[in-house]
């Protein structure tokens, strides 16, 4: 018995697996998409057995927008009145570490949820791209802001502007993804970053994704006075003792992730 419709979620030891399922839209994200995969990423957030979540599409589209036959008909009513993609706020919130595993078409709103990934892995057969000013709207799940901050003024304005799109290629040169892997390794590689990154403290992850994600939000003083207190507070945690006595007594750490 699966509650979700939208999406697959599977587990991979400590990490999950959230696949974006509408093949037939190119995985469109449709607003029951958007609150399944916030429901699935928040519940996978609350437990304590989740050290890193993978979100995939398909070898087409790891998702080609948001969903447009959804969004044609409404008015700025409707769409102030539902707060139309506040909830995917909550997504960018979860605490656990994030991969986004991206072959095929991320376009507009795809491209927005790879962004708040934590880590963003490409297939060499990706395509990115906020083409919304084609169909007379602009981005609206921070395609604007986060686009800008990973790519730059330069870029970011082109793709906004013009609806052109990025492959895999030019979007490591940019600096949008970490890495590029052969279309048929996507997956393998992904939770295997998943996996490494889901065997280190879970706390002391959570603590790392925040401190680099502090780096967006505010000044470098107050970013490395930020750092620095967590820094000290990782302290507290029984993994930093077990991390340094295992790498004292030249053995591989056991971290009982608190
Ligand atoms: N919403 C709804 N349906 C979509 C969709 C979307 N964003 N993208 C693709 N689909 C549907 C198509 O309508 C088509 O459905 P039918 O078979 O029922 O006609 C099916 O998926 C397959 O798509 P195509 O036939 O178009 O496939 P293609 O290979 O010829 O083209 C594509 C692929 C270039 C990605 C093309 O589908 C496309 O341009 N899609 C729209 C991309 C886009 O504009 N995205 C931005 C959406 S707005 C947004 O995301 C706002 C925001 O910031 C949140």
């Amino acid at each position: 018995t699966h509650p979700f419709s939208t999406i697959r979620v599977e587990r991979k030891g400590r990490a999950a697996l959230i696949t974006l399922d509408r093949p037939k839209a190119l995985n469109a994200l449709n607003l029951q998409m958007m609150d399944e995969v916030v429901a699935a990423a928040e519940a996978l957030d609350r437990d304590p057995d989740t050290g890193c979540i993978v979100v995939t599409g398909s070898a087409r589209a790891f998702a080609a927008g948001a969903d447009i036959g959804e969004m044609r008909p409404q008015s700025y009513m409707d769409m102030y009145g539902a707060d139309w993609f506040a909830g995917w706020d909550r997504f960018a919130a979860v605490r656990t570490p994030t991969v986004a595993a991206v072959a095929g078409y991320a376009l507009g709103g795809g491209c927005e949820l790879a962004m708040m990934c934590d880590i963003l892995l490409a297939a060499d057969t990706a395509t990115f791209g906020q083409p919304e000013i084609k169909l007379g709207v602009i981005p609206g799940i921070g395609g604007s802001q986060r686009l800008t901050r990973a790519v730059g003024k330069a870029k970011a304005m082109e793709l906004c502007l013009t609806g052109r799109t990025m492959d895999a290629e030019e979007a490591e040169r940019a600096g949008l993804v970490s890495r590029i892997v052969p279309a048929g390794d996507l997956l393998t590689e992904a939770l295997a970053v998943a996996e490494t990154v889901a065997s280190m403290s879970a706390p002391v992850a959570m603590m790392a994704k925040e401190a680099v994600n502090r780096a967006f939000e505010t000044t470098l003083t107050e970013g490395v006075r930020f750092e620095r207190r967590v820094f000290h507070a990782v302290f507290a945690t029984a993994d930093q003792k077990e991390g340094m006595t295992a790498f004292t007594e030249k053995r591989p750490p056991e971290f009982t992730h608190r």
